[in-house]
């Protein structure tokens, strides 16, 4: 790791260190890798919108283990793996971070007369750290549509307890201490709202059951062609954990969120 930080990157941990959060661009983390990769995005997230469309359920998800499937997912993979970003997160965690995959996120309203969706992710929780360690953990959001206060702003808890909605057009990004600090996806009013979700935890020895989205060695490998030691070494931190203990999930295209992956619970 560089000993000296980018301006953008000094910008990033201050602002996460001192607010537990930081709202951006994402030319701001990916230069002119963005273009590619919200273009990416909106090819995946086309088949996963007529899903929601048609489905009960008002979220849906594409998770890691689908996008790693694919090659030409790759930017979308290694947009969590961007040298900067582990730098960034590596400085906040202390310790060198893990990363757990991209997803896409889809939400859209209770149809009118039905109760607002409070399930999961959109209710108040910290993004659990397995194993319990006490290292927290990290998130990137992407708004791939505009947010507003009717889609389903990521909804941030201040340390005074207050509530901070972001909202932000297409291309913003928020890069939080999710594991730290209260947060929830409000349930949404009007619209749908469309996201990109990279994980970042740590890379260190881990309870025997970890259960979030584990990505098999294989993929990891498939995903990471061409990466420094350092970002394959981030990548495959679940290396410890065999296969078996995967989710039936991981094998099924366009799963939707369920029960196990978060938690309610304070520190
Ligand atoms: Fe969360």
């Amino acid at each position: 790791m560089g000993s000296s930080n980018t301006p953008i990157q000094t910008e990033v941990i201050q602002s996460i260190k001192e607010h537990g959060y930081w709202v951006g661009n994402v030319s701001q983390l990916w230069g002119t890798k963005s273009i590619k990769l919200l273009e990416r995005c909106d090819i995946l997230l086309k088949p996963l919108k007529e899903e929601l469309k048609k489905s009960r359920l008002n979220n849906l998800v594409g998770n890691a283990g689908l996008i790693s499937r694919e090659n030409e997912n790759r930017i979308i993979y290694q947009a969590g793996l961007e040298q900067s970003i582990l730098e960034i997160a590596h400085q906040i965690l202390g310790i060198e971070p893990g990363y757990d995959g991209a997803e896409l996120r889809i939400s859209k309203a209770a149809p009118e007369g039905e109760k607002r969706d409070n399930s999961g992710t959109k209710t108040r929780h910290f993004d659990i750290e397995e194993g319990g360690q006490g290292h927290s953990t990290l998130k990137i959001i992407v708004y791939l549509n505009d947010v507003g206060i009717n889609n389903g702003p990521f909804t941030f808890i201040n340390e005074d307890g207050s509530e901070k909605p972001i909202t932000g057009e297409k291309e913003t990004v928020i890069f939080a201490n999710t594991g730290k600090y209260e947060h929830y996806g409000a349930p949404l009013i009007n619209g749908i709202r469309e996201t990109l979700q990279l994980s970042i935890h740590t890379n260190s020895p881990y309870a025997e059951f970890c259960v979030i989205y584990l990505h098999s060695l294989r993929l990891v490998r498939r995903m990471t062609i061409g990466l420094t030691d350092y970002q394959k070494r981030v990548a495959s931190w679940r290396r410890r954990f065999p296969y078996l203990f995967i989710p039936v999930m991981y094998h099924i295209p366009f799963t939707n969120f369920r029960p196990g992956s978060w938690t309610n619970r304070k520190r």
